[in-house]
């Protein structure tokens, strides 16, 4: 039989779906639902999705720092980072901010809402060439979103890894994300350092920027233990912009720091020259680098 008949199996908001092993991962649309959803702050919930098809689902992995292309039917679609554990292979989640049109009609669905998955797309953290180091997972705001993947592999191949520390920047205390996890990761000898750029009554913690601390961090360290460093950076540019150029001091290679650039995509594959930084597609080439390719891409910070 004519695999590619299949393909005329409407789904029923006028998408076509097929199997993914009939046609390039890029143009198939997995056919999902909301489980559930978790409000993490005012402006972020936290959704789990699930592929509908078992086969599907089975066949679905990905790899930490990978995204999808989440659709909703009649609105849209947008690129989201995988925020969830690359080795459950049930569910994934997304941690998605309210911005505006896609966003905001997400922030109304409920369980049960039917959406559509394409991908995974993107390069990813290479997490086994960590394996035997130490790591520094650098976070500012929203960042800790595509963080929690590699985080969670950490998690899991804890043994593989020396020192490990979480060092995470938020503006303000009500915008802290994955509060519920904080003790698991210490639980797990992850040392987790946190720095409001505003004040609360409520925070004991420190208060100014993101470098402050990781210059706490890292400023005593000795050759061997820099040697030994890897850092994942995910947030502003402007953030790691100062970041990169901290740990590169400190004596990190660039080719140990690896940052997730996030551009505005379309397609998702490389064919509507919307997310270009110079004459690199994000989509196909990123959204994860190396900083020595950043510092090499023209207009990427
Ligand atoms: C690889 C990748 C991973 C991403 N991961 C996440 C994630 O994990 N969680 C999350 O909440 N968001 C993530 N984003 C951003 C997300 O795709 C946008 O917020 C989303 O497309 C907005 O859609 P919208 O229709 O709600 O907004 P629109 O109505 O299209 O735009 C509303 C506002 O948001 C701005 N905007 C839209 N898209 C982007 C963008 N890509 N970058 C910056 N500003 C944008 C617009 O300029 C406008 O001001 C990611 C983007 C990329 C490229
Ligand atoms: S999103 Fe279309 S080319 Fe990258």
């Amino acid at each position: 039989m004519n695999h590619r008949l299949a393909f005329h199996d409407v789904a029923p908001h006028g998408h076509r779906y097929a199997r993914a092993s009939d046609l390039g991962s890029f143009e198939f649309t997995y056919k999902a639902e909301i489980t559930s959803i978790y409000r993490l702050t005012d402006a972020e919930n936290l959704y789990r999705i699930r592929i509908v098809n078992n086969e599907d689902r089975r066949h679905f992995s990905f790899r930490p720092g990978q995204f999808v292309m989440l659709e909703l039917p009649g609105v849209g679609e947008a690129p989201f980072s995988i925020s969830s554990s690359p080795s459950n292979r049930e569910d994934i989640e997304l941690c998605i901010r309210t911005v505006g049109n896609l966003t905001g009609v997400l922030g109304h669905a409920v369980r049960g809402t039917r959406v559509g998955i394409r991908g995974p797309f993107g390069t990813s953290f290479p997490m086994e060439r960590m394996h035997g180091g130490n790591i520094l997972l650098i976070a500012g705001g929203l960042g800790l979103a595509p963080l929690r993947a590699p985080i969670a592999h950490v998690q899991e191949h804890r043994s593989m890894f020396d020192h490990v520390d979480i060092i995470y920047g938020s503006k303000e205390l009500s915008k802290l994300l994955f509060t519920f996890q904080y003790e698991m990761w210490k639980k797990d000898d992850i040392g987790l350092h946190i720095v409001l750029e505003k004040g609360d009554p409520a925070w004991s913690g420190p208060v100014g920027m993101i470098t402050k601390v990781l210059e706490e961090i890292i400023g005593f360290r000795d050759v061997s233990f820099i040697r030994q460093t890897h850092a994942i950076v995910c947030g502003p540019p402007v953030m790691f912009k100062f970041v990169c150029a901290m740990l590169s001091e400190r004596g990190i290679p660039m080719h140990k720091m690896f940052v997730s650039l996030e551009r505005r995509m379309h397609c998702g594959m490389g064919k509507c020259c919307r997310c270009n930084v110079g004459s690199t597609y994000t989509c196909l080439k990123g959204p994860v680098f190396d900083y020595w390719s950043v510092m090499n891409l023209k207009e990427a910070i």
